[in-house]
């Protein structure tokens, strides 16, 4: 593990310039980074404005978040994977973003390796897209590559927002395969919509709803809040608790 991690929120506020509508508003939090943490809530809850602001993308109209690594106040490497890659990648020449992605991360040998690894495990060979453009890969494409890129930066914290989006049924799995090692060494956030896909990946939760924080604790403590549980469109809720079928259900596909 590259250290122990936690977060400390306090006070947050966000709203969009321009869209009164939604306000992101979170008060205390102190969470320790243990196992991989999912953020689940309804589309439009504000998964990616919270995701955003844990990782210093977008900073808060008032209230902070703050970091301890290995006991010691710091600013840890965050990578916000994000949850539409084409906005980013889509005019990108491959070779030459992997060139500059590794000519910024020098101090790391192993990041051009990393990558082609990565690529490998999802299926891409590097060889075949370096000499393409962002636009002539598919979605699923792009995801992966944006994930392996993600992954290569050996980050403190990896958020995956909506992760599996694009990908098939290999893709996913090739997904849970690469998340079950990386996990070994590395904190990780998932983001997404889709409490099957939490459930399956996540220990703990984070659940959000019109920009509040309304849970945080594993399912054992959500099964005592079937109020949250409806709030939030959380469906076959007796499935989830009954089957234990967390990480048999990622070995046995
Ligand atoms: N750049 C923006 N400008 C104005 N409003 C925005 C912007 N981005 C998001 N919003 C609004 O903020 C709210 C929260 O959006 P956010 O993308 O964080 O939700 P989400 O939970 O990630 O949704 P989804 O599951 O659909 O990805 C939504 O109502 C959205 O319309
Ligand atoms: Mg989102």
């Amino acid at each position: 593990m590259q250290g122990d991690l936690s977060v400390n929120i306090r006070n947050i506020d966000y709203q969009f310039r321009n869209a009164d509508a939604f306000r992101l508003q979170i008060n205390g939090l102190g969470y320790p980074f243990n196992g991989v943490l999912g953020l689940y809530g309804l589309s439009g809850s504000g998964k990616t404005t919270f995701s955003k602001l844990l990782a210093g993308i977008i900073k808060p109209v008032s209230g902070s978040v703050s970091f301890i690594k290995n006991g010691y106040s710091a600013v840890p490497k965050i990578i916000y994977s994000p949850q539409f890659p084409e906005k980013i990648l889509l005019g990108i020449h491959i070779g030459d973003t992997v060139q500059q992605i590794v000519s910024r991360n020098l101090a790391d040998d192993g990041v051009y390796d990393s990558i082609c690894n990565y690529l490998q495990k999802f299926s891409l060979d590097f060889d075949k897209i370096m000499d393409k453009s962002g636009f002539e890969l598919s979605g699923g494409e792009l995801r992966r590559l944006a994930i392996a890129l993600s992954l290569a930066l050996s980050p403190d914290l990896l958020i995956l927002d909506e992760p599996t989006i694009g990908l098939g049924r290999k893709g996913k799995n090739q997904l849970y395969d690469i998340l079950e090692e990386f996990r070994q060494q590395h904190h990780i956030m998932i983001v997404s919509h889709d409490f099957n896909l939490i459930r399956k990946i996540c220990g703990h939760y984070w659940i959000l709803h019109q920009g509040n924080l309304i849970f945080t604790g594993n399912l054992k403590a959500l099964e005592f809040r079937p109020d949250i549980v409806e709030k939030v469109g959380i469906n076959a809720l007796e499935n989830y608790f009954t089957e234990n079928v967390k990480t048999e259900e990622m070995k046995t596909r």
